[in-house]
């Protein structure tokens, strides 16, 4: 058995940090989403795993490397334009061969692991299983009817309406059959070969087509507030550890890691929460669920439920939160009449200033 991690794709949801980096790179709990995405699949014991990454990436590249820390050997497949999710399966024919696989989409977190399904389909192996979840709005996925049996009746992508709050999330387990599936479609309304068509086709063509209900947990983190409710979730998780320098008028409450090189310095973080090697937090609040990233500087501020991505900077602001400060970005407070705002505000950027 094979994997396929699709990690290309535009990203548009997750502007204006999509711009400069690989929505996969986002770090939950200071860790990318794609490397939970790999460590899941090391831990199926699949090895040979493809990486679709756009054409003009590099980053997941230096990100992940060869693959020889997660006991993997990775394989970097380019796909020069998003043109779908089956396009990918297209584009990583000789790197899957005639072997199973499982594809799994490089944004979605399923932090409790896909043992139980992949065991599933090993003792089965029909054409295709796919993996389900109840969802309040399912039109923004795609989504399953199935019989009483567990078996798909029909897909539709991202139908206005839905015959079933069943959506599909990220992880697919195919034979090689899905190939001449793939091959029968052609590209949907919006441009893109739909996997969810691939399957359908095989459905309409007789095939065994299957599907688990997923009982753990299931972000896709392609917008900016489940970023945060994961990062809240998978902080739940988190292990206390200090390996920088806390000095003695702050105080640590609850799960809290203090990375190497982090210095504390007359603050209070509440876990769970944690700060990555060599930032510095003075005079300041931080947390609970709360990750500031590598090289950070957080001063004299107040930060909750928040990422600070690294070598981002926080200075002088009082009740930051649900925010996202992007790398090497900084927040700070002007010294000018306060009925005034001072900003350099980027492409699709979002600000809330009070009224
Ligand atoms: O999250 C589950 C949903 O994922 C499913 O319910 C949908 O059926 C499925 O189509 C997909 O929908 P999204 O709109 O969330 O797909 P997105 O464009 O975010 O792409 C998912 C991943 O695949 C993401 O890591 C980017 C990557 N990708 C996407 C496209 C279109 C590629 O690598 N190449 C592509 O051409």
């Amino acid at each position: 058995m094979k994997a396929l991690v699709l990690a290309g794709g535009s990203g548009t949801r997750l502007r204006p940090f999509s711009y400069s980096m690989p929505k996969q790179l986002i770090p939950i709990a200071n860790t990318p989403v794609l490397e939970y995405v790999v460590r899941n699949i090391a831990d199926l014991g699949v090895h040979e795993i493809g990486i679709i990454v756009s054409g003009r990436d590099n980053e997941i590249q230096q990100a992940l490397g060869d693959g020889s820390r997660f006991g993997a050997r990775l394989t970097y497949i380019r796909q020069e334009d998003p043109l779908g999710l089956a396009h990918t399966v297209a584009i990583a024919r000789d790197f899957l061969g005639d072997d199973d696989f499982v594809m799994y989409l490089g944004d979605n977190m399923l932090p409790d692991g896909i043992s139980d399904i992949a065991e599933d389909f090993a003792a089965c192996r029909p054409a295709a299983h796919v993996v389900v979840r109840k969802v309040a709005d399912p039109r923004a996925f795609g989504v399953a009817e199935l019989g009483p049996g567990g078996e798909v009746l029909r897909l539709v992508e991202k139908p206005q309406q839905p015959r079933s709050d069943l959506a599909l999330i990220g992880v697919y387990f195919f034979t090689a059959a899905i190939h001449q599936a793939i091959a029968a479609i052609t590209p949907s309304a919006r441009g893109e070969l739909e996997i969810t068509d691939a399957i359908q086709w095989l459905v309409a063509n007789g095939a065994d087509v299957r599907a688990s209900q997923y009982e753990g947990y299931w972000k896709d983190t392609g917008k900016v507030g489940d970023v945060l409710a994961c990062n809240a979730r998978i902080l739940e998780d988190l292990r206390p550890s200090v390996e920088g320098v806390v000095d003695e008028t702050s105080v640590l409450v609850g799960p809290v890691v203090v990375e190497k090189g982090a210095r504390i310095v007359r603050s209070r973080i509440e876990g769970p929460a944690i700060i990555g090697a060599g930032t510095v937090a003075e005079d300041s609040h931080i947390g609970p669920h709360t990750s500031v990233g590598r090289g950070c500087a957080v001063v004299q501020s107040r930060l909750a439920r928040s990422i600070v991505l690294d070598g981002a900077s926080v200075t002088g602001v009082q009740g930051l939160h649900s925010s996202l400060v992007g790398r090497s970005a900084s927040v700070g407070i002007t010294t000018q009449s306060t009925d005034r705002y001072r900003l350099v505000v980027g492409d699709h950027t979002q600000v809330e200033v009070a009224a």
